[in-house]
């Protein structure tokens, strides 16, 4: 039996390999397999047992019990910024992922494995080593090749642009952990800022806003959960009722916060969005700043699901403004289109040294 096992195990380097796609975002982790789409998509939060020593929970399980946990569990968040910052968090999070998206599609090849290709995104802002750091990490969980993107150009791919034209097309991405507004044309980022105010901070605005404001503190998720249900630019009012604990007397306390508490809070870093995207278009030469004024915008990233956020942002640049279809996976579904397309993805491989 144990032969058996062992040659199901062999892989063999010259056999066609088995393509797989990362978006290892700050908050959420998102894989695709080749033809067979999005297999994963996992908050990128780990449980840490000191007792044990070792990662417990993984993905929703680790972000539902953020703010429950006894002493020796610790919530480890390896993204930071977009950017891996805790290694070994992260290749036990990448094992755990690809064991449950993965191997699912490799038990069907039943004697030999084929080898792991994987393709990787990482921000723009990502230093060599950073990237390198990302390589080893999908390498020590598993994966026989890797190769790294550049972030904004798979984004734009999944916004539907052919990003290899000369057409410049502006893309914003609002993510939980960065904010990339970027230019790209003629496969390459022609302008670019980033903010590492995302909507990760937006929960935290909001904690500080109900802090300051009713005396009261909130968990994470709860402020998550605010922004989520509240946060909308249209002209529709709603309330909740949320419960944490009262600043003065330590027990719990319930307030009611409406949607322009929240607009609110989060007023200033939709400002800064704002103001960076501005100060961009104004730095662009001017046939990319007619080109943006001429195609528009196309935002993405979860926090692109904000109701009316498209108005808002239309009202304040006076540029039409459109969420995209598939606007939460549109870098792994650019991951995936652009290696169907006669594999031009390898255009945008970003160096590793
Ligand atoms: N329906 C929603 N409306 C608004 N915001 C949302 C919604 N659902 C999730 N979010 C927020 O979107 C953010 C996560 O977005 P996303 O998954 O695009 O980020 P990410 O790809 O993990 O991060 P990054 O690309 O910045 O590294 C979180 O801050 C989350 O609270
Ligand atoms: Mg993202």
């Amino acid at each position: 039996m144990s032969i058996i096992n062992n040659i199901k195990n062999i892989r063999v380097p010259f056999f066609s390999t088995f393509k797989a796609y990362f978006d290892l975002g700050t908050t959420n982790t998102r894989i695709a397999v080749k033809k067979k789409g999005v297999v994963f998509r996992e908050p990128t939060y780990l449980g840490y047992n000191a007792k044990t020593k070792e990662y417990m929970f993984f993905g929703t399980e680790a972000k539902t019990i953020q703010g429950k946990t006894p002493d020796f569990l610790t919530i480890v968040r390896p993204i930071t910024n977009g950017i891996l910052a805790d290694f070994d968090a992260e290749v036990s999070f990448l094992r755990n992922s690809m064991d449950t998206a993965i191997r699912p599609y490799l038990e069907q090849f039943s004697l030999i494995k084929p080898p792991i290709h994987a393709v990787a995104a990482t921000p723009s802002i990502s230093t060599e080593i950073e990237r390198k750091a990302v390589e080893e990490s999908l390498q020590k969980s598993g994966c026989t090749q890797v190769t790294i993107v550049e972030r904004a150009l798979a984004t734009a791919a999944g916004c539907g642009f052919n990003i290899f034209s000369h057409e410049p097309q502006m893309v914003i991405d609002l993510g939980g952990g960065l904010l990339e507004i970027s230019v790209v044309s003629g496969g390459g980022i022609v302008g670019q800022r980033v903010l590492k105010t995302a909507g990760e901070n937006m929960n935290k605005l909001i904690a500080n806003y109900t802090y300051l404001k009713h005396g009261i503190v909130l968990g994470e998720n709860t402020c998550e959960n605010i922004k989520i249900e509240l946060l909308n630019f249209t002209d529709e009012e709603l309330n909740v009722t949320v419960r944490g604990k009262s600043l003065e007397t330590g027990l719990p306390k319930s307030i009611k916060l409406k949607t322009s508490d929240v607009r609110e809070a989060l007023i200033s870093q939709f400002h800064h969005v704002i103001d960076a995207t501005r100060e961009l278009i104004e730095a662009s030469q001017p046939e990319v700043a007619d080109a943006i004024f001429k195609n528009g915008i196309a935002l993405t990233g979860k926090i692109a699901g904000i109701p009316g956020i498209e108005q808002y942002f239309h009202q304040e640049l006076k540029i039409d403004t459109y969420v995209v279809e598939h606007y939460a996976d549109a870098t792994i579904y650019g991951m995936m289109r652009l290696d169907q397309d006669n594999e031009t993805i390898y255009k945008i491989a970003a160096p590793t040294y």
